[in-house]
């Protein structure tokens, strides 16, 4: 198979991809659409798109790195929470990409790459959009917080 097809064909796949796939914001700030109606967690993911914000703006720091980290993982440590709680049916499985993508951000090399700062914010606006939006209206309202 000639190497152009197969270029040609991932850069058609990609694009197909994008088509589905949420738009990422300009700046990379929370809007009103990423909303899942739980104050709490709506301000957690106004702080996990912050963190992402700080580091492309830092992308050499190790510092804004591990904050960044610290973030997520007190994130997710809530919403897991918060689904175990009401006896969510997902949150094995919405766990389990918590745990993938904290690991992953372990593993960043310094300086964060553009590719890397890419992945990243696809990887947030993906997850609220399409899995934390799963559980909307069927935890409690009680705020950890
Ligand atoms: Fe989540
Ligand atoms: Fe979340």
């Amino acid at each position: 198979m000639p190497l152009s097809w197969i270029f040609r064909r991932h850069q058609r796949l990609k694009e197909e991809m994008k088509e589905e796939h949420e738009e990422i914001p300009k700046p990379f700030v929370w809007d009103e659409s990423f909303r899942v109606y739980y104050d709490n967690l709506d301000e957690d993911h106004r702080k996990l798109f912050q963190g992402i914000f700080n580091c492309a703006k830092n992308p050499g720091s190790a510092q804004v790195l591990l904050d960044t980290i610290h973030v997520y993982r007190d994130h997710f440590v809530s919403e897991e929470r918060m689904m175990k709680e009401a006896g969510f049916s997902g949150h094995d499985s919405h766990k389990s990409l918590h745990t993938k993508f904290l690991a992953e951000m372990i593993s960043f090399q310094l300086p964060l790459d553009a590719e890397t700062l890419e992945y990243c914010k696809d990887w947030l606006v993906h997850h609220i959009k399409s899995v934390d939006f799963n559980y909307k209206g069927k935890l409690q309202w009680k705020s950890e917080k």
